[in-house]
């Protein structure tokens, strides 16, 4: 594989190989010297046309952890607010010799393009393309489920005795019950997870209300309720992942999504109630940023089974091994 577009393109041994690689990256972020010089003399350039905290930072530390050469470009203040076209500011950086390109951008399908167009030649990385693909996500969420998730069954107690350690090697999440609730619709989390997930061996089942959840569902390789109660209560989750209510991605005018935030929580949000309900096991999710009150509340985001810090750990992680396995000099390993 060329490029990261979609969880979508990983088979599930390749999904395996970027998470044992995502493991031994950690390893090495434990070390006093966290530099390695795998990357040395290339550069990774990250072009950033929508906001971004977690993606864009861990991105940046982890091409600098491989001691890549880091270009960050962001829209706000570049020419593309004069009218510069994607194509132009590709051929722009191009030629200022980049290596690999993380892009993210509102538009479905821009990484895509970007990757096929033939307007630059270096691996392209999706770094979340609207509301389509965020495969870096989805491949850390798999890390950090893989890393406290045993197949046959969760141990007794509250969580493995190796809870955060590293996943043994070739692991996958076979059996694996996870619920993804929230804004579905607006959500490249859900599509990626629903993606890497299953194909990871795990169950999934969405939460949504009706108008929260695309239409043409029918071929997603999961469940779909709109009740969240009775979708804890049936599945047992081993996990519970929270999607942030996208309000930068709901028209002004189309306004109605739910009736009012306070609604929304009552249906969808967790709190201390849900979280009670959800087995004794499962941990809490998040891709971050958290909406604190409406789709979490502080004290489950905050629970000692939250594991929204150490995704963003993990997150280091996984795109290290990402850009490793297309960049390296080995070759393409992907
Ligand atoms: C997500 C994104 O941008 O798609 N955040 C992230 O990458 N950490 C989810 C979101 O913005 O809600």
């Amino acid at each position: 594989m060329k490029h990261l577009l979609s969880a979508k393109d990983l088979s599930h041994d390749e999904a395996v190989m970027v998470l044992d690689t995502a493991e031994a990256m950690a390893a090495t972020q434990r070390h006093a010297v966290k530099k390695l010089p795998t990357l040395r003399g290339k550069t990774v350039v990250n072009l950033f046309f929508e906001d971004s905290t977690r993606t864009r930072l861990s991105f940046e530390a982890a091409a600098k952890r491989l001691s890549a050469d880091v270009i960050n470009f962001s829209a706000k203040g570049s020419s593309v607010s004069k009218g510069e076209s994607l194509k132009d500011t590709a051929q722009t950086i191009m030629a200022m010799g980049a290596d690999a390109v993380v892009v993210r951008h509102s538009a479905c399908g821009a990484a895509h393009l970007l990757a096929h167009a033939g307007w630059i030649d270096v691996p392209v990385l999706n770094a979340g393309d609207g509301t389509h693909q965020h495969p870096t996500q989805a491949l850390l969420d798999a890390m950090t489920l893989r890393r406290w998730y045993t197949p046959g069954g969760p141990a007794s107690g509250s969580a493995r005795a190796d809870d955060g350690g590293p996943a043994p090697r070739g692991r996958d999440l076979e059996g694996a019950r996870v619920i993804i609730v929230g804004d579905v619709l607006h959500s490249r989390v859900a599509r990626s997870n629903v993606d890497l997930l299953t194909t990871l061996g795990a169950h999934v089942t969405l939460v949504a209300p009706p108008t929260l959840l695309p239409v043409g569902m029918d071929d997603w390789p999961c469940d779909v309720s709109y009740d969240f109660d009775a979708a804890i209560a049936a599945v047992e989750p081993d996990a519970v992942m929270m999607l942030r209510v996208q309000r930068e991605r709901m028209s002004a005018a189309g306004g109605g999504y739910f009736p009012s935030p306070g609604e929304y929580s009552r249906g969808y949000g967790l709190g201390a109630v849900r979280r009670a309900a959800m087995p004794e096991h499962a941990i809490v999710m998040h891709p971050g940023p958290m909406n604190r009150g409406l789709e979490i509340t502080a004290d489950a985001a905050d629970d000692p089974r939250s594991r929204v810090v150490e995704q963003v750990g993990n997150g280091v992680s996984v795109r290290m091994a990402a850009l490793y396995l297309l960049l390296a000099d080995e070759g393409n390993q992907l």
